[in-house]
């Protein structure tokens, strides 16, 4: 008998790029809670997919002379694969470019159109085209840059569709404080009062400036954009407004989306208003979770510190790398990613605590009674402890996944597992392994372990589904004795049970090798990225489609040389050094972004060459009267052009 339905999501990723190790975490989690769920007998919806439309995708592929669908194919089979490779046990796999996604949308688009909540308007603002979107002022980074990737902005300007979000402002906030939708609740006052209280904006919902989106039904030159089209996904997958699915009516509303924080707002605002605007009912859940970062930062390829986990997974199995995302990820809150953290987790937990657990009872039930229990029993001192332990497990379990704490569910497992292990301490069975008159004892306490590892395996199941029966098959445990019902109980393993002593489930690493060989990975993934950005750089602004200049064009640039005479960091910026230059007529400074290339030292007395006659501008507190010349190299470096035998002033032509 089902308990009920559940419905969980992630987002839907962009394939824009490889998946790293930063997309697998809430793939991850929604899987093992689609897992834990379908082990308590719900009738589980577990949806994940691709977001596939947008300027970035269009971009990226007419760079490589595919077509949009073409790129977003074959790393959408990446993406599979990896899901695969993790045993993520998805039921649907949704694509914004499926048929009936994009038919679905159209309808839910001209829906919202005609109940008066689209209207057509202008977008201007500063945009950045890599990360496809606009930023205000006040968002931008320090250097006047995308906050996102850090790349230049440019002005933009466009007619577009908007939606209306003032009407739903009242509903949104209740929703926020009053509800318990979020997760964790804590993160309402910063919506709240970032964005209801100061007055929502209004939604832009297509764009004119590129083709590679769903087309507005009722007007060709615009395209959806990004949040109507993707969001929508949530309910277009169960055959909302559309005939390939129709399981709408059973899944609908959510149990949980989860997403990262970056993504919070279009869930907790977003999201909701476009349902109320369609007058349908909103999920139950919204679970944020901060991001897996790498030394402080966000992974991300273009800086060079994704973590693939295809490589983790090679080295140390796909089981270990699931434990140590959902066991290092506190909802809410950032996790630091780094090889040796994740190492000594294996090794600590794992080899040390599950899998020692595991092999050492084996091994002496295997020593002591040839591998069957006898089924004599002599209880005894620390048993009660362990057994109230074991037994109230579940119940802990359970209540953490309900809440999506994942971590704190691992850690209460874990709690079982050093207790057993502690047990073995108490009660010495070698000790009784030498008394012929201690075998009921010995039996007694070898079958509580057994026991102990049998609900704790059970219950680990949905985290660590390949491992797990390796476990189960080593204790002698299969069928009915590694159900859920019989993961809240003590004694489901026959009395005589016979156990099987395998490999080592999790064998231990060799933290120093490891750790030198993935850093080493890590360094050439950092250099890789640099080049690649670097190359990609160069390409855009090669004078490809610019127009050729006159000589009196060039002749109204004035170039001269400088003798660099102090130098120093700026100190708002992470890219700028301030320099002070003597350009043979007196001093003037500039300020120039090549702090990752040169300390303010390897510049002082170097002379250079410097646009003269460039309008000042103000950078990051500095003004800058000039700009110095430098080349981009092949290898992904930057030189400043020296010209140290040409003495400061001379004009350049
Ligand atoms: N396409 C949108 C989501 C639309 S959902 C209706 C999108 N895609 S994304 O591929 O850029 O990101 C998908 C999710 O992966 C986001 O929740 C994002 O924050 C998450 N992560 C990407 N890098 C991450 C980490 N390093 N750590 C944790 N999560 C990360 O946004």
């Amino acid at each position: 008998m089902s308990k009920g339905k559940f419905y969980i999501t992630t987002p839907i990723y962009y394939p824009s790029g490889n998946p790293h190790i930063g997309h697998c975490y809430t793939t991850v989690a929604c899987d093992s809670i689609a897992r834990y769920k379908r082990m308590q007998g719900y009738d589980v919806m577990f949806l994940t997919g691709t977001d596939e439309h947008g300027q970035k995708i269009e971009q990226k592929a007419k760079e490589l002379g595919i077509t949009p669908k073409e790129y977003v194919d074959n790393i959408v089979e990446i993406f599979k694969k990896l899901w695969k490779y993790m045993n993520v046990d998805y039921d649907r796999y949704i694509r914004t470019t499926d048929d009936y996604h994009v038919e679905a949308v159209q309808k839910i688009f001209k829906e919202l159109y005609d109940r008066g909540y689209i209207y057509k308007g202008e977008y201007s603002g500063n945009y950045c085209t890599p990360c496809e979107s606009f930023w205000t002022d006040s968002q931008l980074d320090e250097d006047g840059c995308c906050p996102e990737c850090h790349r230049p902005v440019k002005q933009a300007k466009e007619e577009a569709y908007f939606m209306k979000m003032a009407p739903f402002a009242e509903r949104l906030e209740k929703l926020l404080t009053e509800t318990d939708y979020l997760r964790p609740k804590t993160r309402a006052t910063e919506l709240v009062n970032n964005f209801i209280k100061p007055g929502l904006e209004d939604l832009c919902v297509s764009r004119n400036s590129f083709k590679w989106g769903i087309p507005v039904p009722f007007d060709q030159d615009h395209v959806v954009y990004v949040w109507v089209d993707a969001l929508s996904n949530y309910i277009t997958a169960l055959g909302f407004n559309n005939d390939a699915y129709n399981d709408y009516d059973k899944f609908w509303p959510a149990d949980v989306h989860m997403v990262a924080k970056d993504i919070m707002r279009f869930h907790a605002i977003t999201w909701p208003a476009i349902l109320m605007a369609l007058d349908l009912p909103l999920p139950k859940h919204l679970a944020v979770h901060g991001w897996i970062t790498f030394n402080g930062q966000k992974m991300s390829k273009s800086l060079g510190n994704v973590v693939d986990p295809f490589v983790l997974g090679e080295r140390y199995g796909a089981d270990a790398i699931r434990y140590h995302i959902l066991r290092e990820m506190a909802l809410g809150a950032d996790s630091s990613f780094s090889n040796e953290v994740m190492i000594n987790r294996i090794n600590t937990d794992l080899a040390n605590g599950l899998g020692n657990l595991v092999s050492r009872t084996v091994a002496m039930v295997e020593k002591y009674f040839g591998g069957t229990l006898p089924t004599d029993r002599e209880p005894g001192e620390f048993d009660d402890e362990l057994i109230a332990e074991a037994t109230a497990l579940r119940d802990k379990v359970d209540d953490y996944v309900e809440k999506t704490q994942i971590n704190n569910a691992l850690a209460e497992i874990f709690k079982l597992v050093s207790r057993a292990n502690k047990y073995i301490d108490e009660t010495t069975p070698w000790v009784l392994g030498k008394d012929e008159t201690k075998k009921a004892r010995l039996a007694t306490v070898l079958y509580n372990l057994l026991e102990s590892i049998r609900i704790a395996s059970t219950l680990l199941s949905a985290f660590m589904p390949s491992t797990m029966p390796l476990v189960f098959e080593q204790i002698g445990a299969s069928g009915d004795a590694v159900s859920y019902d019989n993961a809240g109980r003590f004694g489901a393993l026959p009395a005589d049970v016979t156990v099987k002593k395998g490999a080592a489930i999790f064998p231990r690493i060799d933290v120093e090798k490891e750790i030198d060989e993935l850093n080493e990975i890590v360094k050439k993934n950092a250099e890789k990225a640099q080049a690649a950005a670097q190359k990609s750089e160069t390409k855009s602004e090669k004078p490809e489609g610019l127009a050729l200049i006159g000589i009196d064009d060039f002749a109204k640039v004035e170039l001269r040389t400088a003798k660099i005479v102090e130098c120093e960091p700026v100190k708002k910026s992470k890219k700028l050094l301030k320099l002070t230059l003597d350009d043979g007529c007196g001093t003037r400074t500039v300020a120039s972004g090549i702090s990752e290339y040169y300390k303010p030292d390897e510049l002082i007395g170097h002379t250079v060459i410097i646009v003269a006659n460039l309008k000042p501008a103000k950078l990051c507190g500095v003004e800058s009267q000039g700009m110095i010349l430098a080349a981009d190299c092949p290898d992904g470096g930057v030189k400043v052009i020296f010209a140290d035998d040409i003495p400061a002033g001379s004009k350049i032509r």
